[in-house]
């Protein structure tokens, strides 16, 4: 029996039609899973990662300790050199996931009194990472630089000032005005963070992010990537400067306090990044038009109004309701397309929604198809 007060917490999320449940993905049209270019699924990628293992003596099922202890093994260096190189970073850390390392960096970064202004859309790991944190916190409204500057204008500037944002938003699609964060950033001499969960992948020709499709990697203190979303895999990585790099090894409890990733992740993780930069270009213009096709069928069935805005690979439709958003999402599984709601609590009630996330191997009829039936449900 649970206690009386987790069974009430239970019955509540019921009541509210909020209950979560582990499911199964079962062969329908994919436009919920965070796979934009369709790597989980590649064999070469599979094959490739295998062999790393054998070359380098490395066929073993487990890392056996912690990176400090007996779990750093060969392939780390390796991996963490090419993703630094590929990212255009002084240096690259790689943690479990992209949870862990919001939680490594903003549990041991910001400083008793120093101040962190984060975007009130955050993903719960930056906010958990946040709430670990001796530093004081405030959250600006989403997206908007005026409300940011007005906190920045207010806040003290004794000690160091964090700003922490996302380059594509999870559970919404959009993204900052970069170039001007950037520059209210250092106009405050702050330390800008930008997590590159949902641009890594779907931004600039190589898929390296928006950061440095915009060439601001210089004006950036710490990017987060994780390669559980475009690289199809498992792990992330903290990219920023050496010195950054140090501190955290030493500092940060979620990168010293587990297991380090086996060889085969890294091995996978390694032949990921080989695949994006030499053979995945196409992948990436497939994904870049099919969200080109999305946006301009939403016009042509007047969709428009019901999404927020993107160029991203997400794009939400606002269904209030958790009631209605499931019905629809299930009348979707139905004629076969899996497109999952999000609910309150995950997002606030009335800011409910159906989550489209479109990827390299969609093709055009089935994103006008998924498009006009949600038309006959809206
Ligand atoms: C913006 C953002 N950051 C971090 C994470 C966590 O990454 P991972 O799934 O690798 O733990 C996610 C995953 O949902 C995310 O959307």
């Amino acid at each position: 029996m649970l206690p009386k007060k987790l069974q009430n917490k239970l019955n509540t999320r019921k009541q509210d039609n909020a209950f979560r449940q582990l499911g199964q993905t079962n062969g329908l049209v994919d436009f919920s899973s965070n796979d934009y270019l369709g790597f989980s699924q590649s064999k070469s990628i599979f094959n490739q990662a295998h062999q790393y293992l054998l070359d380098n003596n490395l066929a073993q099922n487990g890392a056996t300790g912690s990176r400090l202890l007996s779990g750093n093994h060969s392939l780390y260096e390796n991996v963490e050199q090419q993703i630094k190189d590929f990212h255009n970073a002084e240096s690259a850390l790689i943690f479990n996931s992209g949870y862990d390392a919001n939680l490594g960096f903003f549990s041991c970064v910001p400083q008793r009194n120093d101040i962190i202004l984060y975007d009130e859309f955050c993903h719960a790991s930056i906010r958990d990472g946040i709430s670990m944190s001796n530093a004081k916190s405030f959250k600006f409204k989403h997206n908007d630089l005026t409300h940011l500057e007005e906190i920045l204008n207010q806040v003290q500037h004794d000690n160091d000032i964090y700003i922490v944002t996302e380059s594509v938003f999870s559970m919404d699609g959009d993204s900052p005005d970069l170039k001007a964060l950037t520059k209210l950033s250092k106009h405050h001499h702050t330390h800008l963070i930008i997590d590159e969960a949902h641009a890594f992948g779907v931004f600039g020709k190589l898929g390296n992010g928006l950061i440095s499709d915009l060439q601001l990697e210089d004006s950036v203190f710490a990017r987060i990537i994780t390669f559980g979303k475009a690289l199809g895999c498992h792990g992330a990585t903290v990219l920023g400067s050496k010195d950054l790099r140090d501190y955290l090894i030493n500092f940060s409890r979620p990168f010293i306090y587990t297991t380090a990733l086996p060889p085969h992740s890294l091995a996978t993780i390694k032949a990921s990044y080989d695949e994006i930069q030499k053979q995945a270009q196409q992948d990436i213009v497939n994904l870049q038009q099919n969200i080109i096709v999305f946006k301009s069928e939403l016009k042509r069935l007047h969709l428009q109004q019901l999404f927020i805005d993107s160029n991203s690979a997400i794009h939400c439709c606002m269904i209030t309701g958790n009631d209605t958003v499931k019905q629809i999402s299930e009348a979707l599984k139905y004629n076969g397309f899996d497109v999952r709601p999000i609910l309150s609590p995950t997002v606030p009630k009335e800011k409910e929604r159906l989550r489209f996330c479109i990827h390299s191997y969609n093709s055009q009829h089935e994103i006008t198809k998924v498009l006009q039936l949600l038309a006959t449900f809206v």
